[in-house]
């Protein structure tokens, strides 16, 4: 028995615990993976890109007794919870930078200690810990909690890619944002240089948001055909904040969203873990196809119609005027509202995107949602919503009750790049940047893919709706390209009985990684294939 074990506990656990000792399995492995790997499954959460500790080579304490003590002060003090898996063998050697034996003996340190076990199949996990040992009742099972909370978890497959993207190794050749080396990060270290004289509110602010931010949205909007006072316009700490305090504000559990299928809204849980229920309508190449809305609202009485029509996430697809107004008409006259997400809108590359729906609608039909993520910056949350005052101002009573308002220091940021017209001009080399991107993009298409695929040239926005022409499972692709240090989105994520495509983004990669990796997903395909 350990040491540490007699100076915590009193003679009379020795039992107990000596019981739980001799259950300890001495076989550590868990399942193997490379080091693009990342874990996450269903019981617990052992990410080892979590772990900001690496033991010190230069102290004269052995590695293996540094690396167990880290171990065992994560499970004691309860941040490692029964139940939780832990790294394999292999990714915990690659992230400390030690020998593969020197977590060997560590684990061995903490399974003679009754702290974990191991199986093969399912790895090692935390089994016991201080309180578990000492208390007649056991400790709380977080595990089952995690399980029974009312938020849906994401997909697996987005799990995956949203920690494979905390790794720069990776070439992401789907992310939807913009490339580190695109954003304003020079001219924002300007505008945080603040004059003496300027104002800025570090309290909190009013319940819609800066009366300053809606004072220039409002005039921003005017450009787009939209009226919108700022008393229509509730700030959100992005786009995606919009969608929540909709599902929670305006809908009752039950209800039905229609959608375009594919959708972004696939990919999140908004709608779903506010208990709704969504309905996919096919696009064509001028948008969501209007002719089954009428029958479709009717059918399912369904209440709302969430639309991404310039630069749809994630087929690129841009709907065209006369598509907007009938989608308007239609939804007007079955009392259908819109909600209108145009986070791409600015970022046309060819021609100026149509006027939004809003801007035609009369009858206060139409939620719109904006944001700064895609063009400026996705770190600051900015993004706001527009729509009748009523509407705006429950959303505004709901984010009171949820956080506060948003940032008000990015709320000044926002304002200041609109406000001085900085943003436009940002805009204006945005598209010129994209444009290139774009192009490069589809020249590698005509390369590498003219036998393996078909797509669509976008007119805007980030995406490619890539759809590959041979039988062969996106879902593995996903897989084998992991392995090879290359980030997909498999078009499962927008629309889960999808098997065909890829979302491909010409906005994040380098152009060198773009080549290197779309190069490289040829080839993969074409193993796959045979
Ligand atoms: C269509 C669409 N809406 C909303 C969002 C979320 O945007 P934000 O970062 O502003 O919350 C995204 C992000 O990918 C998106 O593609």
């Amino acid at each position: 028995m350990k040491k540490w074990f007699h100076d915590v506990f009193p003679p009379i656990l020795i039992f107990r615990i000596t019981k739980v000792y001799e259950n300890v399995s001495n076989q550590l492995d868990g399942n193997e993976t490379n080091h693009f790997d990342t874990i996450k499954e269903k019981n617990g959460v052992g990410n080892v890109s979590d772990i900001e500790w690496k033991p010190q080579k230069s102290s004269s304490e052995p590695l293996h007794l540094q690396i167990s003590s880290y171990m065992k002060k994560k499970i004691l003090n309860g941040e490692w919870s029964i139940g939780m898996k832990i790294p394999s063998q292999r990714m915990l050697a690659h992230h400390f930078e030690v020998n593969r034996s020197t977590i060997v003996t560590a684990l061995e340190e903490l399974a003679a200690d009754g702290l974990i076990d191991s199986k093969v199949g399912s790895g090692t996990r935390v089994v016991n810990n201080t309180w578990s040992l000492l208390a007649s009742t056991p400790p709380p099972d977080w595990i089952s909690y995690v399980h029974s909370g009312i938020h849906e978890p994401n997909m697996n497959i987005i799990q995956k890619i949203n920690e494979a993207e905390a790794n720069r190794a990776f070439i992401r050749l789907g992310t939807g944002e913009l490339s580190p080396d695109l954003l304003p990060n020079e001219q924002m270290k300007k505008f945080l240089q603040m004059d003496v004289g300027e104002s800025l509110t570090l309290g909190y602010e009013e319940p819609k948001g800066s009366l300053e931010l809606r004072k220039t949205i409002s005039h921003y909007l005017k450009k787009k055909g939209i009226e919108a006072a700022p008393s229509s316009i509730l700030i959100v700490s992005g786009a995606i904040q919009a969608l929540q305090l909709i599902s929670i504000g305006l809908l009752k559990r039950g209800s039905v969203i229609l959608h375009e299928t594919p959708s972004y809204l696939n990919s999140v849980h908004v709608f779903q873990s506010a208990g709704m229920n969504l309905f996919g309508i096919p696009l064509d190449a001028e948008g969501i196809q209007t002719d089954s809305v009428r029958r479709l609202k009717r059918q399912h009485h369904a209440s709302l119609l969430y639309t991404i029509p310039s630069f749809h996430n994630p087929t690129g697809t841009l709907m065209s005027e006369k598509r907007r107004q009938q989608l308007v008409e239609i939804c007007q006259k079955e009392a259908l509202p819109i909600i209108e997400d145009d986070v791409y809108g600015e970022l046309w590359l060819d021609t100026p995107t149509p006027k939004p729906m809003k801007a035609g609608d009369q009858q206060g039909n139409v939620l719109y949602i904006g944001s700064i993520s895609k063009s400026l910056s996705p770190g600051l949350r900015i993004g706001w919503i527009v729509g009748p005052e009523p509407v705006i101002h429950r959303l505004a009573d709901i984010k009171m009750q949820t956080d506060y308002g948003s940032s008000s220091v990015s709320q000044y940021i926002v304002n200041k790049w609109i406000k001085s017209g900085l943003y436009e001009e940002y805009l204006n080399q945005i598209r010129v940047e994209l444009k290139k991107r774009r192009d490069f993009t589809i020249d590698l298409l005509n390369k590498y893919f003219s036998d393996l695929a078909v797509w669509d040239i976008p007119k805007g926005g980030f995406y490619i709706w890539l759809q590959i022409k041979s039988d062969i499972s996106t879902r593995k692709l996903f897989e084998v390209a992991l392995q090879e240090g290359i980030l997909l989105n498999p078009g499962s994520v927008y629309d889960k009985n999808d098997q065909q495509h890829l979302r491909l983004s010409y906005a994040y990669a380098s152009l060198a990684d773009l080549e290197k990796g779309l190069k490289r997903l040829a080839e993969l395909i074409k193993e796959l294939r045979n």
